[in-house]
């Protein structure tokens, strides 16, 4: 079961329900969105999950290319992913979670041949402002589907304002012994899909409004379903990394954690070029620069002489193909090199300046703001050269 067929599955699937596919892709939210990325599948429906009328209809479906900086940090474990992307169902306004959820539990177990005895679900249990989710409980309870009641683990929004509401997540059991404890008792547990009750719409003073129409916005991990369906310990183990994994080992010899990131940072930084941004000091250039640097920082903690012109370019046409980008690997090569030139250069001018006695001793404020301001060299990079964790 490879990633192009769980995708021609779900979207069959719910195509065969009735929902319209509509062509989500690039990672640049539509002109007047404040974000820079976009972070989920809902994020370009926005304005229809606000009552403006779909051109397709009231029943979506789409594959979502996603990037999140919020999970940075966590790149390196089994399941997060810069770059990732969401299979994602819509009801504007039309069925309600329920039978949204059935068709999930159905899809899981029926078309993916998940054992249900694996599957676990948490609903939102209520709090001050909203009472608890008690249609899907109820509909978890029917399935015979164990459920946790949370609050803040269920309540889903895209930012301080805007539509959100509770939210069920179908989680399913990855351990080698049978299914224990509950989704935020055992990280065994792990998160395929997200179905939300968006029928709120969050006001600047926090109060909520329902939403002209009840929708459900759901989102499905397929870097992280694939690795469950394809009985695999990380996403990183999948089909989509497989040549990643083939290549990148001989080439630069890493720690787990740390390929992990070379191979996570390097693939999305493909995908972010293909969309069309370059380096820079602002927005989503800085995005891509912080992490085509996070890549040469750990590459160069190893061994200072690896280069970015020894990747494969069958690495970036694979990661081109998988998207569907039509860029030439040769361009995408050279905004890589051309950065790592940048960088090079950079840190050896900050390596000459802080040599200067004046600061051989702990830094002050105003050494940070004066060796960024006149030299261009930020607080961390400067933190790093002084610990050795930098170039
Ligand atoms: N918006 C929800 C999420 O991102 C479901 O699509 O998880």
């Amino acid at each position: 079961m490879n990633t192009e067929y769980v995708i021609r599955t779900f979207v069959e699937y719910f195509q065969q329900r009735d929902h319209r596919r509509i062509t989500g892709s690039s990672l640049l939210p539509p002109p007047g969105d404040p974000v820079l990325f976009t972070t989920s599948g809902m994020h370009p429906l926005t304005p229809y999950l606000e009552g403006r009328p779909h051109p397709l209809g009231r029943r979506l479906v789409n594959v979502q290319r996603c990037l999140r900086t919020t999970d940075l940090d966590k790149v390196g474990d089994t399941t997060h992913l810069t770059v990732f992307e969401m299979l994602g169902t819509w009801s504007l306004g039309d069925y309600e979670g329920p039978r949204s959820l059935g068709w999930g539990h159905d899809l899981l177990v029926n078309g993916f041949g998940i054992d249900p005895g694996s599957l676990h679900a948490t609903v939102f249990g209520g709090d001050e402002h909203c009472g608890p989710d008690t249609g899907s409980l109820r509909t978890w309870e029917e399935l015979g589907v164990p459920v946790e009641l949370t609050t803040d683990e269920n309540w889903w929004s895209n930012g301080p304002t805007g539509p959100c509401g509770p939210d069920s997540e179908i989680f399913v059991w990855t351990g080698d012994t049978p299914p224990r404890s509950t989704p935020t008792g055992d990280d065994r547990w792990v998160e395929v899909w997200n179905h939300v009750m968006m029928r709120h719409h969050r006001r600047d003073d926090g109060t909520l409004d329902l939403l002209p129409q009840p929708n459900v916005d759901t989102g499905l991990g397929l870097e992280r379903l694939t690795a469950v369906l394809q009985g695999k310990r990380s996403v990183y183990e999948t089909d989509l990394f497989e040549p990643w994994l083939r290549s990148v080992p001989p080439l630069w010899q890493l720690d787990e954690q740390s390929l992990r990131l070379v191979c996570d940072h390097l693939r999305s930084s493909v995908v972010v070029i293909g969309d069309g941004v370059l380096p820079s000091n602002t927005g989503r250039g800085y995005v891509l620069r912080r992490l085509a640097r996070r890549v040469l920082t750990t590459l160069w903690r190893g061994d200072p002489s690896r280069t970015l012109g020894d990747l494969p370019e069958e690495l970036i046409q694979h990661t081109l193909d998988h998207f569907r980008q039509p860029e030439h690997t040769g361009r995408i090569r050279d905004v890589l090199l051309d950065e790592e030139r940048r960088f090079t250069r950079l840190l050896e001018r900050g390596r000459s300046i802080l040599s200067q006695p004046r600061f051989a001793t702990p830094l002050a404020e105003d050494d940070y703001a004066y060796l960024h301001d006149t030299h261009g060299l930020p607080r961390d990079l400067v933190r790093g050269l002084r610990t050795g964790t930098v170039g």
